[in-house]
């Protein structure tokens, strides 16, 4: 066997099941983990080899699952089962994806989503001693799962649960459902696959036994159980969440982050915080979220898809949406939304305020209870700020239009037409004071409610 077959990877991820106990229309492996589908979590661990072609096994909800698997990576190509007959008959339906492909084929299934890229890099490295590697765990409670029937180092046979013995049920060892092995010899395994079994199904499983009647060799590689806890259920989904969020914790702290009250705050699977960023409790990290270092995210923020730089400071009290793009020491306050939206160096947005679709340029100030009115109802539009400009609380800026550098727009204005730079602008109307006007009115109301009184 030479390396360079070693180097070539495709990964055949299995899709295609119901997910019955979900009690879900939802196909299974679309149910969010961290705010990401299982089955992105399965694609981006066998992400971590590198593979040359990443094959899909989609049945139940077969246009959904293909439309997450493209969405996230177009080359990504999906095969559909229609029946599902077992998991050698799922590998099988990969067959034709993988014509003229040369090297390790790794199955894994699309609803186990901890599997890490170490343990995925020693089964690659196990089949320089072995032809078929099967990740096993030594299970607190076997339960249904495949048994590893050893002899010493080697690998005899899989057998389900199903069909075994009570001896082989006594077995803790477990499989785990991930395979590695030479993709030709797999699939001329795969054909020799029968379904004479309690389930009737073609067992993936079965390939050991008959590698072993071919003269070829099988062996284990294992991992924690915690890496291939698989979903089935609410329940267990719930279990993974919060096996993620207690890692994704533990990794923060560990890499510096001050989170004073860690069980307080919810990571996404892609969040990426700095050391030395302080997060204040109950804060949210949906999808896509960057915290540089030495930024302070006060709490009960909720952040999306967004960049937030060295210094900056969110909250407590704010969103941040898609597109929202916070430079060094930018501060953003309680109850104000950005979206789509550019806060430049020492900006300062702090109250009660609406920016989206618009850049706020460095050092400008944005008065409370600001709106930029980016939407007409049928197309979105910008709102520029120019650098050290002054918006008076409560200005509507009735987009598209542009506040010129240090410019400033008086408090209540509206504001439809472009200001110069270094101009005042007011757009509301003018104030007009009647000498005495309030106190009549009183005397007046007042006189009013006593009568009713008596009355
Ligand atoms: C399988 C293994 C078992 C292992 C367990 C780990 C076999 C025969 N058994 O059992 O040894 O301990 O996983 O969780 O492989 N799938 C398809 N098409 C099919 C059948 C299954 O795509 O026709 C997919 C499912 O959606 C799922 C995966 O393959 O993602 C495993 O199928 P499942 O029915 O859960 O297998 P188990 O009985 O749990
Ligand atoms: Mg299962």
């Amino acid at each position: 066997m030479g390396q360079a077959k070693h180097m070539t990877t495709a990964l055949i991820v299995l899709a295609a099941g119901k997910g019955t106990r979900m009690n879900s229309d939802l196909p299974k492996v679309l149910h969010p983990l961290a705010g990401a589908p299982l089955l992105v979590h399965a694609l981006q661990a066998g992400g971590a080899l590198d593979p040359a072609r990443t094959v899909v096994v989609t049945g139940h909800g077969g246009d959904l699952v293909e439309k997450a698997a493209q969405a996230f990576d177009d080359r990504i190509l999906c095969v559909r089962q229609t029946e599902q007959l077992g998991t050698a008959h799922a590998v099988a339906q990969a067959r034709p994806a993988l014509d003229g492909f040369t090297g390790n084929a790794v199955v894994l299934y699309g609803d186990t989503p901890f599997i890490t890229a170490e343990t995925l890099e020693a089964m690659i490295a196990a089949r320089q001693t072995h032809d078929i590697v099967v990740l096993g765990f030594e299970a607190a409670d076997p339960g249904r799962y495949g048994r590893l029937v050893m002899d010493g180092d080697a690998l005899q046979s899989i057998v389900e649960f199903k069909d075994a013995d009570a001896p082989t049920r006594a077995i803790t060892l477990c499989n785990s459902g991930v395979i590695c092995a030479d993709a030709d010899t797999l699939f001329s395994l795969i054909d020799a696959v029968g379904n004479d079994n309690a389930a009737g199904e073609y067992y993936l499983t079965d390939i050991v036994g008959l590698a072993g009647a071919r003269g070829l060799s099988a062996g284990v590689v294992t991992c924690d159980e915690s890496e291939t806890l698989g979903i089935n259920s609410r329940a267990e989904l719930f279990q993974a969440e919060q096996q993620f969020q207690r890692a994704a914790r533990a990794t923060a702290i560990e890499d510096g982050v001050f989170i004073p009250a860690p069980d307080t705050v919810i990571f996404a699977h892609d969040t990426y915080i700095g050391a030395d960023a302080l997060i204040e409790p109950y804060v949210v990290f949906a999808p896509g979220v960057t915290i540089e270092s030495g930024a302070t995210i006060r709490a009960f923020s909720h952040l999306e898809g967004c960049h937030v730089s060295r210094d900056a400071v969110v909250g407590p009290y704010a969103r941040l949406r898609p597109g929202a793009e916070l430079a060094e020491g930018a501060k953003v306050g309680n109850f104000v939304e950005i979206k789509n939206a550019v806060i430049d160096t020492g900006a300062k947005v702090n109250h009660l305020t609406y920016i989206g679709d618009a850049s706020v340029g460095a050092g400008a100030n944005i008065g409370a209870g600001t709106v930029t009115c980016n939407y007409d109802g049928y197309f979105k539009h910008h709102t520029t700020i120019g650098a050290g400009a002054f918006i008076g609380s409560s200005t509507m800026l009735v987009a598209p239009v542009t506040v010129g550098a240090g410019a400033m727009t008086g408090s209540g204005s509206v504001i439809t037409r472009d200001v110069p730079a270094g101009d005042l602008a007011l757009g509301r109307a003018a104030q007009v004071n009647k000498p005495g006007v309030a106190a009549r009115l009183m005397d007046k109301l007042k006189a009013l409610k006593a009568a009713a009184k008596k009355g």
